[in-house]
């Protein structure tokens, strides 16, 4: 017997609650959350997310697999009760302990104490960490199969995706992968699945799920190098594919979301992300004066300027950088030091990223600053870099020389 679905309840605060079946047996209890403005309370998302819980119906009861954010524990507490489905779960699957699926912990146990607990051997430690939980735990090895209610449920370690202890649920007998943030997006969907989607609708989509890729996953993107085999094998062998955020995936979806991951990560294309930063002009006149030359050469460029009437979002920024593989980065001198915003902007490219190529414009009024720009990129590790100098005056009179310097460098090949 499923329990009673009804597809939306609105909440009429920014949050609402969508339940539904996204296979038999299996249904998604999604927190749709238009309220937020920064995910990790760094990453601009207009756009909204969801907490997206999932109930599979056992022959033995219901298994839950993740929850919703911290804070919003009661809430989803009161509709597994309302379905009849609270009363009936045997176990508590965690894919990771990041607390917007984890912190809905506290309530669920205090709501079911004798609830089983199942994870990665080193969430038992975090469970313990982070909510002081003393209740029974089951740790879950690489490849290892639970059997449950009739149902054969495997789990993959899949190490830094993005968090140390991230599993994927593969219950095997329903063809279904829950993949925990892995091929999840933004966007505050009430739709469930990416197939429901418009064209234009289906492509927005990508770029949401690029996005979140980028912020949430890309510090860690040799690890989802070592885990795309086994991530591929698994949605393979399944017909949905269930992420901790956002819509639902058929198998065609995830494997070709799956393959893009590969693409960005290996930044197989011929894109230059321009970045610069200007108070009155200068800086910005230079960098989109040699944007458009790139341009001309056949690069795709793509222009971030933060100026006196512009602050363009870094969580957009930092997945249009993930694919670039070259980066032209333009900062006035500020107080004797490179200016800050792009200090900020390069540390998070960086990291989230990496930044093989980097050709560094400096604009200064009264002392260059370029040594203080090569250090910062080194200590970054980037690749290769270059700088140029320019005073105001000399930036509306570059050279042929300076701007052959620039193509050069993005057209060499080492
Ligand atoms: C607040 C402020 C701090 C500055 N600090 C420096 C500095 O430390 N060293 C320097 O050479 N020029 C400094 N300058 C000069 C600027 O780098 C110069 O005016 C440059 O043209 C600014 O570029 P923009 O027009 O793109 O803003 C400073 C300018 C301002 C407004
Ligand atoms: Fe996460
Ligand atoms: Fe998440």
């Amino acid at each position: 017997m499923s329990a009673p679905i009804d597809r939306s309840v609105e909440r009429g605060d920014g949050y609402y609650i969508v339940v539904e079946e996204v296979k038999p047996r299996v249904q998604v209890y999604k927190l749709v959350d238009s309220k937020i403005r920064f995910f990790e309370s760094i990453w601009e998302i207009p756009e909204g997310i969801t907490y997206n819980a999932y109930v599979v119906e056992t022959d033995s009861g219901f298994l839950l697999i993740d929850g919703w954010k911290r804070g919003f524990g009661g809430l989803l507490v009161e509709e597994l009760g309302k379905r009849g489905v609270l009363s009936r779960v045997t176990h508590l699957i965690v894919n990771h302990m990041e607390p917007d699926h984890s912190g809905s912990i506290p309530e669920i146990l205090s709501a079911r104490p004798g609830l089983k607990v199942l994870g990665h051997p080193l969430a038992g430690r975090l469970l313990r960490d982070f909510y002081g939980f003393a209740g029974e735990f089951k740790p879950v090895q690489d490849g290892e199969v639970f059997e449950e209610g009739g149902l054969r449920i495997r789990f993959l370690h899949a190490p830094w995706l993005h968090w140390p202890e991230t599993i994927v649920t593969h219950v095997e007998d329903l063809g279904v992968v829950f993949p925990c943030d892995v091929l999840g997006g933004y966007g505050a969907y009430r739709e469930i699945f990416l197939s429901e989607m418009s064209e234009e609708g289906r492509k927005r989509y990508f770029k949401l799920a690029k996005m979140y890729f980028a912020n949430v996953i890309g510090h860690y993107r040799d690890f989802v190098l070592k885990s795309l085999p086994k991530l591929r094998e698994a949605v393979s062998k399944s017909d949905v594919v269930a992420p901790g955020h956002g819509l639902v995936l058929d198998r065609g979806d995830a494997l070709e979301m799956l393959s893009s991951y590969e693409k960005w990560i290996k930044k197989e294309s011929r894109k230059i992300v321009v970045v610069y930063a200007s108070m009155y002009g200068f800086t910005g006149e230079a960098a989109t004066r040699l944007a458009k030359v790139l341009e001309g050469q056949g690069f795709e460029v793509v222009v971030y300027g933060f100026n006196d009437y512009e602050r363009p979002m870094v969580s957009e920024l930092v997945s249009d950088a993930m694919d670039a593989e070259g980066l032209l980065v333009a900062a006035p001198a500020y107080e004797n030091q490179i200016y800050p915003t792009i200090r900020y902007v390069l540390d998070i490219i960086a990291h989230k990223t990496g930044c093989p190529r980097v050709f560094f414009l400096h604009v200064y009024g009264w002392g260059s600053r370029v040594g203080d720009a090569r250090s910062m990129l080194e200590e970054l590790k980037c690749g290769v870099v270059e700088t140029l100098d320019f005073k105001p005056s000399t930036v509306s009179s570059m050279t042929d020389s300076q701007i052959k310097r620039v193509i050069d460098f993005f057209t060499r090949t080492t």
